[in-house]
């Protein structure tokens, strides 16, 4: 069976929403806790499938880890074991970042070769030149990435081809414990980066320029445990539900932000001509829009605009007055959501990394099948604003893995959304609300 989402649209936004904690700082951050040989407890972890995922291989390699009320996860022992089961890694890419954290504690790793994804390529090259540069030496046996530094890690100086977030948190792992001094040159810069070096500096790891694209890092013969661990706000899900705000809200507090972390997105909506949001400490009020006007944007590693904002975006530009372009630059293949807003009545043509929108008075309902799990969420937003029924096929296996229960949130904002099931042969019913 498989979940769907089923969503009558044009019903408005209003209230208070509280954005709960970055998974994709929470995933490398769950991984690193593999050289917290304490009792911690982590903070603003949300019960998001990919985290599950996360807590099942950590388990699994011998870490007493229990998902708690209010996002909180207590994890607790020692790993045992330094090969991570194909099952669990193949459900999620950012396992990989288990090898850092296991190379630098046991001086070998095991992990499967992540495979293929939808929205491009996705090599880990860059992790496995950067391990190779601290002294590991790799394999690959039957279909997983052996590392081995039995003689323990060596720091250096790695320069990576492009700053990969990935490969930045990985290297910046298995280095805390390197003999000597490394140096990661066109570091990633994104906040989820910071996050994790600041979790391994409360743990005494000594590392320094976060945040920017030279890191320093001076290994340690050892980390001391800690016992508390507080996760920042996910911006891509803030970013979500603000696009959802100007598009079909009436008064909707995003509450627990970093506004920070999202100035790229609010330049870009201002120059669109959204005038009408309120920043304030932590917080975003949002007033809905009526028109909004074509722009150009561009997906750029941080502080650029994310590439997982960027379907979202192409719905709120579907809508905008006159012509905009999105020029995908971080990955090859994320135009999936094309085809499926095509389906809405949205004109979009694509001519390589550049999406060609013109805007369009309105979206009309259909079913769609959500593709990765930022396609997904744009395709329910797509929902909201669109005339008539919308369903989102596919929810558990995509939407899931970022956003908790999603259709809750967003009914007690006063949208009109439910989740039902159906079996793979029979994907759209005629069911109606
Ligand atoms: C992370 C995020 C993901 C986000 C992405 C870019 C997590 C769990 N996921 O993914 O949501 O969309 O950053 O902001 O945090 N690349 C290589 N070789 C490598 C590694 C990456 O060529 O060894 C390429 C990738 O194919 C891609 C680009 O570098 O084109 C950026 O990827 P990367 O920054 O590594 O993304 P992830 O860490 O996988």
């Amino acid at each position: 069976m498989r979940d769907k989402f089923i969503i009558e649209g044009r019903h408005k936004l209003k209230g208070e929403i509280d954005i709960w904690g970055s998974k994709n700082a929470s995933l490398p951050i769950m991984a690193a806790s593999l050289l917290n040989s304490g009792d911690l407890i982590l903070d603003n972890v949300p019960p998001v499938k990919d985290n599950l995922t996360m807590a099942e291989i950590l388990r699994y390699l011998g870490l007493s880890v229990e998902f708690l009320e209010g996002d909180k996860v207590h994890i607790k022992g020692e790993p045992k074991g330094y090969r991570a089961p194909y099952e669990l890694v193949s459900r999620m890419r950012a396992s990989f970042e288990l090898m850092g954290p296991l190379l630098a504690y046991f001086g070998e790793a095991e992990i499967p070769y992540p495979g293929g994804c939808r929205i491009g390529l996705r090599p880990v090259d860059l992790h496995i030149k950067g391990f190779e540069s601290l002294g590991a030496e790799i394999t690959v046996d039957k279909g997983f990435v052996c590392a081995r530094a039995k003689k323990g890690l060596k720091g250096a100086k790695i320069h990576l081809d492009k700053p990969s977030v990935g490969a930045t948190r990985n290297i910046m792992m298995a280095a805390v414990l390197a003999q000597g001094e490394t140096i990661i040159e066109n570091a990633a810069c994104e906040p989820e980066v910071v996050d994790l070096g600041n979790f391994l500096k409360s743990m005494g790891a000594e590392i320094e320029g976060l945040g920017t694209s030279t890191i320093y890092i001076k290994g340690k013969k050892e980390l001391k445990p800690i016992d508390y661990y507080k996760i920042i706000p996910d911006r891509i899900a803030a970013g979500t539900f603000i696009i959802a705000g100007i598009m079909i809200g009436k008064d909707l507090v995003i509450k627990n932000i970093e506004p920070e972390h999202l100035q790229s997105l609010f330049i870009k909506l201002k120059e669109a001509g959204v005038n009408s949001l309120q920043i304030r400490d932590r917080e975003v009020r949002v007033k809905g829009e009526k028109v909004w006007k074509g722009i150009e944007v561009t997906t750029m590693p941080y502080p650029g605009f994310p590439t997982d904002l960027q379907p979202q975006m192409m719905v709120f530009l579907s809508l905008a007055q006159g012509t905009s372009l999105i020029v995908e630059t971080v990955f090859e293949n994320r135009f999936l959501h094309v085809g499926e807003l095509l389906r809405l009545g949205a004109k979009i043509s694509i001519d390589g990394r550049t999406a060609l929108i013109q805007g369009v008075e309105k979206l009309k309902g259909a079913p769609v099948e959500a593709t990765d799990l930022r396609a997904g969420a744009a395709l329910v937003l797509a929902g909201l604003v669109a005339e008539g029924v919308t369903e989102v096929l596919d929810v558990d296996e995509h939407i899931d893995r970022g956003y908790v229960a999603l259709e809750e949130k967003l009914s007690a904002l006063g949208a009109n959304i439910k989740r039902v099931s159906y079996e793979e042969g029979k994907k759209v019913s005629d069911l109606s609300l």
